[in-house]
């Protein structure tokens, strides 16, 4: 989607329409008013009779036939309460008015941004979050004739007389197209991404960036170098794992990053069948998307390097499948991991932790200073958090409270979770240093981050339990809409930004 901004009056915007965003009660104010006058009153009487009412997510279309506003057709786009409207009610309404526009076969929207009630660097960003990333679709699989599916927007209008919106606004579009990329990645069916096909786009992305080199080694090499816990889990697949490193070094980094490294881990299960402690049916459904935390770190590399952030950072990806074979790892079976320690498999399903221990250990050995991983790590998330919060947990409070503070601006949001000596309980093994599972229902998040932090060695580092907030099952009602999220992206990619000072 092309991102543009004017100062030009609304009224003269050429597009096929023309979004402003009104507040419940409705004021006639600002570009609202001009726009009412300029069509003769319209929008005035259809408040007044009670049918525009500013509701979060109403959309009310108005045609204007050659009436005084150049584009065909204006959307009045409601906030919600005047009071709580924020930031994200701006991204909802972005998103219901592209959804708009592809109802009615429209490919290019303005999106007014003036009178908001956020500042403009923030309305842009928002508008751009919500058209981009609400206009997304997956129909790659989809063979019915294209021409009865809405194509996808081409082109976005900022209209601001502000000057910050414009930058803001094609900062936050390359955040938001990497969002969509990862979503991409993350509908991709399993019989068609493996562990390769993510260690190509990998290649792939280092290819297109000078200052980024890629890193990929075969699931011999993961075993020859120790990685006994990640090569446990690839042992059973015939599609071979990949450990997939990017390193970005720019010429010149910016004073407040001269001593950071920022680490980016991810957990790249392309399929999860939890292996010889299989899930039952209704809980394999998606395990295509365990996978997400790779996507999220790969493509948040890329929006990272695109946008030359004088930062150093080194992104590790551990990706395989968990399957079922003769060469499975078992339960009872004891490995030791990359750091030396042993961990007695209790639970072949928790095998995420198992990649991660390896792939984090892995990050620090390359200079990681600042770490953080994604990962779909524990049903006990989605219990304890639900869709909207992913699992915050780690070790440094200030770093913990950056990432928090990157995802409320990015528009993707966390909530802590304790991480606690106590929960060392659960993973005590009677024959090996710790166990990867427990038997005890309780504080499943928690404990796999517990679990984690044995491995990630001395220095900030948090990780990010999105097992809930990757996979959309259902829609939340908002922007983002279903399936994959692309949670992470924006994320990493603000948190980038403000390591950069
Ligand atoms: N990939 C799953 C976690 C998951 C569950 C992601 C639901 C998305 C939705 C992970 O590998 C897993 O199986 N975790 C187990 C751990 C348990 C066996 C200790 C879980 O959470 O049940
Ligand atoms: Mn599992
Ligand atoms: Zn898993």
């Amino acid at each position: 989607m092309k991102i543009s901004t004017s100062a030009a009056a609304p009224a003269t915007a050429n597009v096929d329409m023309l979004a402003v965003a009104v507040a419940k009660p409705v004021a006639l104010e600002g570009a609202v008013a001009e726009l009412d006058r300029a069509l003769g009153g319209t929008i005035g009487r259809l408040v007044k009779a009670g049918e525009i009412r500013g509701t979060a997510g109403q959309v009310t279309v108005l045609h204007t036939e050659g009436k005084g506003v150049r584009a065909r057709r204006v959307a009045v786009v409601g906030l919600g309460k005047r009071l709580t409207a924020d930031a994200e009610s701006v991204r909802n309404a972005a998103g219901a008015a592209v959804r708009s526009l592809a109802g009615v076969r429209g490919r290019t929207l303005a999106f007014v941004l003036d009178g908001l009630p956020v500042d403009a660097a923030v309305a842009a960003r928002c508008a751009v979050d919500g058209a981009v990333i609400g206009s997304y679709r997956f129909d790659r699989f989809k063979t019915s004739k294209t021409a009865d599916r809405p194509k996808p927007p081409t082109g976005l209008v900022l209209l601001s007389q502000e000057r910050a919106a414009g930058a803001a606004g094609r900062r936050a579009a390359v955040a938001a197209e990497a969002v969509n990329r990862a979503r991409d990645l993350q509908h991709m069916p399993p019989n068609l991404l493996g562990p390769e096909q993510l260690a190509e786009r990998a290649r792939a992305i280092a290819a297109a960036h000078p200052a980024m080199r890629v890193e990929v080694w075969d699931e011999k090499k993961i075993a020859a170098r120790g990685m006994g816990a990640f090569a446990a889990v690839a042992q059973a697949s015939s599609r071979p794992a990949r450990l997939i490193v990017l390193r970005h070094t720019p010429r010149s980094t910016a004073r407040a990053a001269r001593n950071v490294v920022l680490g980016m881990v991810g957990k790249g299960l392309t399929f999860d069948s939890g292996g010889y402690s299989l899930k039952p049916a209704t809980a394999m459904t998606g395990m295509k998307f365990d996978m997400s935390g790779a996507a999220a770190v790969l493509e948040a590399s890329d929006a990272i390097a695109q946008l030359q952030l004088p930062l150093k950072f080194v992104t590790v990806v551990g990706a395989t499948e968990n399957m079922i074979d003769t060469n499975a790892m078992r339960v009872d079976d004891v490995v030791t991991a990359a750091n030396g320690k042993t961990i007695e498999i209790s639970n072949t399903d928790a095998e995420g932790r198992l990649v991660l221990a390896d792939c984090l250990h892995h990050a620090r050995s390359l200079g990681a200073t600042h770490m953080v991983d994604l990962a779909t790590l524990t049903g006990g998330v989605v219990v304890a958090l639900g869709d909207y919060h992913a699992g915050l947990m780690g070790r440094d409070q200030e770093w913990i409270d950056r990432i928090m503070a990157a995802g409320e601006a990015a528009g993707e949001h966390t909530w802590q979770l304790p991480l606690h000596e106590t929960y060392k309980r659960l993973f005590r093994s009677d024959i090996a240093d710790m166990a990867n599972s427990s038997t005890m229902r309780m504080a499943q998040a928690p404990y796999a981050g517990q679990f984690l932090q044995e491995f990630a060695g001395d220095g900030a580092w948090a990780h990010l339990d999105i097992a809930g907030t990757a996979d959309l099952a259902r829609s939340r009602g908002d922007y983002v809409g279903k399936g994959g999220s692309g949670f992470g992206v924006r994320l990493l990619v603000e948190l980038a930004e403000a390591l950069c000072g």
